[in-house]
């Protein structure tokens, strides 16, 4: 037998908590100008995630790549996170917070499964993530497509940063969500067979790689259907890196030398101290 047990603020102290970092945040903001600083900037992250609804089930699709700015912080993130045995969710935006939200979300639909002896719906996920995403006002970087079978059949939600929600049978998000969208407005049909919509989120996810540099690498696939979950890392490599065909050194002497100077510097050691460096 397990026991689990959640601390969490109570709702009221979160109240105050925010109220109070709001307050701080426009006090910090104003004082920190007068004295020629910036305020640090919010950080717009890359990444393609979507998901589609076919006939007994539904796919999500999301890129592997991470980002810090202009640079690919790495090759081979996994952004579709577990909620429950039948619910996942594809996370964009802030990676720590699209990691813990879906983790204490996760983690409070596990008490909820415990208590209520049935496997959790979509549309309690939703409501859960929404509600905690809209408390904090939008602080909370997360950009969600969340999708899962339940009693009900399947669901799939987009969920905004400051706790708005879609329900659609189809959906992308982060910043190839518009090159995805393209694939999903041409090529989209209502209750498609399962490899139909796999070869369809796959075509998508691969139009933000090659068309949004914030996204990048590899495919990750996540097939839900009645009693049972295919969590496909990767599903495909779209961009496999190619082999390098000849050779590219260069032989000693191929660039001339024209002149040489030799300058004798007269230099003395006056001091030196020797530094060890601890190993252990
Ligand atoms: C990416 O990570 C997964 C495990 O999380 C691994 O199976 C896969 O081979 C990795 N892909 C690459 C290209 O390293």
């Amino acid at each position: 037998e397990v026991l689990l047990i959640v601390r969490q603020p109570t709702p009221i102290i979160h109240l105050f908590l925010t109220m109070f970092l709001v307050f701080r945040n426009a006090v910090l903001e104003t004082e920190v100008t007068k004295v020629g600083c910036r305020m640090p900037a919010a950080r717009k992250t890359g990444t393609t995630i979507v998901g589609v609804v076919f006939k007994d089930g539904l796919v999500l699709g999301a890129d592997t790549r991470a980002t810090e700015g202009m640079i690919v912080a790495d090759k081979n993130c996994s952004k579709i996170h577990y909620i429950s045995p039948n619910i996942y969710c594809c996370g964009a935006g802030t990676a720590a917070d699209t990691e813990m939200t879906t983790q204490i979300i996760s983690s409070n639909l596990e008490l909820h499964s415990l208590s209520t002896g049935r496997l959790p719906r979509v549309a309690t996920a939703n409501r859960m993530l929404k509600q905690m995403l809209f408390r904090y006002q939008g602080h909370i970087g997360a950009a969600l497509v969340l999708g899962g079978m339940d009693c009900n059949g399947p669901h799939l939600y987009s969920i905004y940063p400051h706790g708005s929600t879609d329900k659609l049978p189809y959906v992308t998000m982060g910043s190839g969500s518009l090159a995805a969208m393209a694939v999903f407005e041409d090529r989209y049909k209502q209750d498609m067979e399962e490899e139909d919509a796999k070869r369809l989120v796959r075509d998508a996810i691969a139009a933000g790689i090659f068309n949004d540099l914030g996204s990048g690498s590899n495919i990750d696939l996540c097939v839900i259907t009645k009693g049972r979950v295919d969590y496909l890392r990767p599903h495909d490599m779209a961009n496999k890196k190619g082999v390098r065909t000849g050779s590219y050194k260069y032989k000693r002497g191929t660039t001339g030398v024209l002149t040489k100077t030799v300058t004798k510097l007269d230099l003395e050691v006056v001091e030196e101290t020797i530094q060890t460096m601890d190993t252990s």
